[in-house]
């Protein structure tokens, strides 16, 4: 799903700003991969590429891996309680999806020198930082509805520019996410609208959902441009293309007409459309809160790890099952060659 801007440091990193100290190891090395990212070209696996760049997109695409792993949560506790079959199999195929993001998104990080289980080991130590909004429960059906509409909206938001990353094997990734983030926007939305066409609890129910998610969503394209010391890099390296704030903006403006079918208000009294920017202005986000859930704060953030935690270790016994059957499979291929 689901990314928050991710250059948020794990707990292990430098301090901001520091991965622009890198000294190149061969100037001609940098000189051509300056090159290409000048030349809006693409630095594959085996390219040399400078350590920070290294660093900086190991940590990108393994925090946005887990968000698509623990973004299954949240809207997994509600398979069993989908409002109807034909609800709960798009819930299922959603959930499904997301986890095959995950996947994707490993194999991408793998392919610059991380294991996945160095990446599983910092989510699960929790050293590694996920996409914050996940550390808040659904508490009701239209919860799920919202989570599509909004949380998946602001992935897309997100997502769209990471198509074009400079780093190949991300940015092949992200084009069939981004195809399938599309459906989970849309479905959620029309979750929604038919609620909106139910009882006046559906319609409470909804608008109750859109009122808790709606600023955490805005947060979720990260802070705010002048607090982002590590956007300016990641725009001159082409992993990133568009800043926090315009993003963010993107988003408000594109979602306003949505709600305003839906009939749902957005809790925002300061949301306006002001003409002279072409653009709607909205109230102060509260980074206070956003900081405090993202350092370990929030309503679900022990529960979240200890969820994923127990999922890895009750998955041992597949794992292992798995790799004595690969070897038993490579141990016959041996005998029949031989
Ligand atoms: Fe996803
Ligand atoms: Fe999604």
């Amino acid at each position: 799903m689901y990314t928050q801007s991710f250059n948020v440091p794990d707990k292990a990193d430098a301090p901001p700003g520091a991965a622009l100290k890198a000294v190149p190891h061969d100037s001609a090395l940098q000189a051509h991969f300056d090159a290409v990212i000048d030349a809006d070209g693409k630095i594959e696996p085996r390219d040399w590429m400078p350590d920070a760049y290294r660093k900086t997109l190991v940590r990108q695409i393994s925090q946005h891996a887990h968000s698509e792993i623990v973004g299954m949560l949240p809207e997994g506790n509600w398979i069993s309680r989908a409002p109807s079959l034909k609800r709960k199999t798009i819930l299922v195929a959603k959930v499904q999806d997301e986890g095959g993001h995950g996947l994707y998104l490993y194999s991408a990080a793998e392919t610059l020198g991380t294991s996945r289980d160095q990446m599983f080991d910092a989510l699960h130590s929790g050293k590694a930082k996920y996409s914050s909004i996940f550390n808040y429960p659904t508490l009701t059906w239209a919860d799920v509805g919202v989570v599509g509409w909004l949380v998946d909206g602001a992935a897309i938001m997100n997502q769209i520019p990471l198509c074009r990353c400079s780093f190949g094997p991300y940015a092949r990734a992200m084009i069939r996410v981004c195809k399938e983030e599309s459906f989970h926007q849309r479905q959620g939305f029309e979750a929604l609208l038919s609620m909106m066409q139910g009882t006046a609890e559906q319609k409470a129910m909804v608008q109750d959902a859109v009122n808790r998610w709606w600023w955490k969503c805005l947060a979720m394209f990260g802070p705010p441009d002048a607090d982002s010391p590590n956007s300016v890099q990641g725009m001159r390296w082409g992993i990133k293309r568009i800043s926090n704030d315009d993003l963010r903006q993107k988003f408000i403006d594109a979602t306003v007409p949505q709600a305003e079918v839906l009939g749902v208000t957005l809790p925002d009294p300061d949301l306006k459309w002001n003409a002279e920017r072409g653009h709607h202005d909205h109230g102060p986000i509260d980074w206070d809160e956003f900081w405090a859930v993202v350092n370990g704060d929030g309503p679900c953030n022990k529960e979240r790890l200890a969820t994923r935690v127990k999922a890895w270790n009750d998955g041992q016994w597949v794992r292992d099952a798995a790799l004595a059957h690969a070897r038993k499979q490579e141990e016959r291929a041996m005998k029949e060659a031989a």
